[in-house]
C-alpha cells in the first residue's frame, strides 16, 4: 500500500505543557530547552512548549523555545479570555511558526463551572478565536472534555471555531473515557458533519486513564484525524497522554494496515525518553512498550534460542530502529576516550570536545569502582544532574555513614556551602534518613520531601544506583537526581541536587530577579 501526503499525520508534542503539569514533573528552564531541541531535532511537527499566562518561569520557557527552534510550530496555550491569548501570542511570536492553542470546557460539567449558558459560551468561543487569529494565522481550538460533549454542541462550537479561523480543531479526551470505536466514529461523525472540517485539519488528544490512549489515538487517525498530540514516555496527569513511542512505531510497524507517515527519526526515541524520565524523575515501567527496558530483552530460553537463529521469531521491530543499539561489550578502565566517544555516539550522544573531557574523566572514576561499564551506566552518568552542576551552592564534599542490626545509624557529613566547608553527624531511622537529617542540621530548609526512589541502573551487586529526590516549597517543585554505586552517597548527592534547584526557583521567583543571573542567598 502506498502512502500520499494525505496520510501524513503530524505529530503534536505537548510533554513540555500536558506532559509537565503531572504533579512532579516539574522541569527547570534548561531541561525544557533541552527536551525542546531535542523534539525539534527529531521531527516533532508541533511542539506544545507551554501554558504562558501560568507563570513567569512559563512565558519565558514559551518564548526561548519559541526563539531558538529551527523546525517545529512552536505553540502556546491559553484559555478563553483575551488576557491569556494576548501572553500567549506574545510568548509565540518569536517562532517562524507560531501557534496560539486556546481551548474551553463544553461538556455540561465544564460548562457548569464558568456558569455560562450553551450560547453565551458559543460567543465566547466565537469572540476569542477571532481574536487568536487576528494575532497569528495558526490557531488551535480544543473543546475540552469534547468526548463528554452532547454531539449537536459540539457541532455547533466547531464551525463557529472554524468560522471565525480556527485552523485545527482538537478533541480532547480528556479525561481518558471514551475507547477505540467510539473515537474512530465521534472524529467521521464530525468531519461528515460540520460544513468546512475539510478545510482545517482535526486533531486527537487522549489521556490513558483506561489504557487506551494509543488505541483511540490510532482509531482517531483512521477516521480522519491528522494531528496526533502525545508526549515523550507517556508523561501526563493521572495515567498520562498518549505516547509519542507508541503512537510512532505502530504506524511504522503496522505501515501495511495503517499507511500513516510522520516525520519522526525513530532512532532519536531512546534518547529523548531516557531524558525525559531523568528530568522529570518519571522513571519507564520496565515492561512499557517501545522504551522500558525490557522491551527488546529475551529472558526465556525458548526466546533466546529463536532469537539467535533469526531475530524476527520474537521481534516486531528492530532494537536499532528506536535508537537503542545492540548492546556490544561492556568498557572498562583500560578504555579510552576514543572508545567513549565511539560508545557514546552508537547511543545517540555526541558530546563536544569539552563535555567529553569530563564525562571521560567520571567514567574513568566509575570503571576504578566496577569492573564493567554498560550502556546504561554511560547514559546514567550523562544524566546525573549533580554532577554537571559544579558551581552549585551546596555541593557533598565527603560522608561516611554507620548502618547495621544494632542502631543508632549515623551519618558524618561534609558540606561545601557557598564555597566553605561545614561538617556534623546526624542520626536517624536508617542510613537514607540520617544523611538527609545531616544536609538539613548544616542547610536548614522548611522544604518538603515529596519522593524518594532509587532505580538499578544494571544487574549486579556493583551496579550504580540511581536516585530521584523531589522537594517542595511555597509550591515550588524541584527534582534532583544522582548516580552511584553508593546508594546513600546517590541519595545524598540527589537530595542536595534538588535542594540546589529549589533554591534557584526560590532566587527566581523574587520580585525584580534577573531570571539569567541567579545569586544565592541562605535562607534565614
Ligand atoms: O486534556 C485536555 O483536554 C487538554 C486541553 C487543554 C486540550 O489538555
Ligand atoms: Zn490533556
Amino acid at each position: 500500500m502506498t502512502t500520499s501526503s494525505q496520510n501524513r499525520v503530524l505529530i503534536f508534542d505537548t510533554t513540555l505543557r500536558d506532559g509537565e503539569q503531572s504533579p512532579g514533573a516539574t522541569m527547570s528552564h534548561e531541561e525544557k530547552l533541552e527536551i525542546a531541541e531535542m523534539l525539534d531535532d527529531m521531527g516533532v511537527d508541533i511542539i506544545e512548549a507551554g501554558f504562558p499566562i501560568a507563570s513567569e518561569g512559563d512565558f519565558e520557557a514559551v518564548s526561548q523555545i519559541a526563539q531558538r527552534s529551527k523546525n517545529a510550530v512552536i505553540c502556546g496555550l491559553a484559555r478563553a479570555n483575551f488576557k491569556d491569548i494576548d501572553r500567549c501570542a506574545e510568548a509565540v511570536r518569536q517562532s517562524a511558526r507560531p501557534r496560539i492553542h486556546t481551548f474551553i470546557g463544553t461538556s455540561p460539567l465544564h460548562r457548569a463551572i464558568p456558569n455560562l449558558t450553551m450560547d453565551e459560551m458559543a460567543d465566547l468561543i466565537h469572540d476569542t478565536v477571532t481574536h487568536a487569529r487576528n494575532l497569528v494565522d495558526n490557531v488551535q481550538w480544543s473543546p475540552m472534555d469534547a468526548t463528554r460533549t452532547e454531539f449537536d454542541y459540539l457541532c455547533r462550537v466547531i464551525e463557529i471555531a472554524i468560522k471565525a479561523g480556527a485552523t485545527t480543531i482538537n478533541i480532547p479526551d480528556t479525561v481518558g473515557y471514551t475507547a477505540p470505536r467510539e473515537s474512530a466514529d465521534l472524529i467521521k461523525r464530525l468531519i461528515d458533519t460540520i460544513p468546512g472540517a475539510d478545510d482545517v485539519v482535526f486533531a486527537t488528544h487522549c489521556h490513558n486513564d483506561l489504557g487506551m490512549a494509543t488505541a483511540n489515538s490510532l482509531a482517531a487517525v483512521d477516521a480522519g484525524a491528522r494531528q496526533i498530540e502525545c508526549t515523550i514516555n507517556g508523561l501526563g496527569e493521572r495515567a498520562g497522554n498518549t505516547a509519542l513511542e507508541e503512537v510512532v512505531m505502530a504506524m511504522k510497524v503496522r505501515h501495511d494496515i495503517m499507511p500513516y507517515d510522520t516525520g519522526i527519526d525513530t532512532t532519536k526515541i531512546m534518547a529523548i525518553s531516557r531524558r525525559v524520565a531523568t528530568v522529570s524523575g518519571f522513571q519507564v515501567q520496565y515492561n512499557k512498550a517501545i522504551v522500558g527496558k525490557n522491551a527488546f530483552a529475551h529472558e526465556s530460553g525458548i526466546h533466546q534460542d529463536g532469537m539467535l537463529k533469526n531475530a524476527e521469531t520474537f521481534e516486531i521491530m528492530r532494537p536499532e530502529d528506536v535508537g537503542l543499539t545492540e548492546s556490544s561489550l561492556p568498557l572498562g578502565k583500560h578504555s579510552g576516550r576514543a572508545a567513549l566517544r565511539a560508545k557514546l555516539a552508537d547511543l545517540g550522544y555526541e558530546l563536544a570536545d569539552n563535555q567529553l573531557k569530563d564525562v571521560f574523566v567520571r567514567f574513568k572514576a566509575l570503571a576504578d569502582r566496577k569492573k564493567e561499564v554498560f550502556d546504561d551506566d554511560l547514559v546514567a552518568l550523562l544524566h546525573d544532574s549533580a554532577s554537571d552542576e559544579v558551581h552549585d551552592h551546596i555541593q557533598v564534599k565527603s560522608m561516611r555513614v554507620v548502618c547495621g542490626t544494632d542502631g543508632p545509624q549515623t551519618a558524618d557529613l561534609t558540606l561545601t556551602i557557598g564555597g566553605e566547608d561545614v561538617s556534623t553527624t546526624a542520626e536517624g531511622d536508617g542510613p537514607v534518613d540520617a544523611t538527609f537529617n545531616a544536609v538539613k542540621a548544616l542547610f536548614p530548609h522548611g522544604a518538603r520531601l515529596q519522593l524518594y526512589q532509587v532505580h538499578a541502573v544494571t544487574e549486579g551487586t556493583d551496579a550504580q544506583a540511581t536516585v530521584s529526590v523531589r522537594m517542595e516549597e511555597d509550591g515550588k517543585i524541584a527534582t534532583g537526581q544522582s548516580s552511584d554505586t553508593d546508594t546513600v552517597v546517590a541519595s545524598a548527592k540527589a537530595y542536595v541536587n534538588a535542594l540546589n534547584r529549589l533554591l534557584v526557583r526560590r532566587e527566581k521567583s523574587r520580585p525584580g530577579a534577573d531570571v539569567k543571573q541567579v545569586t544565592y542567598t541562605d535562607p534565614a
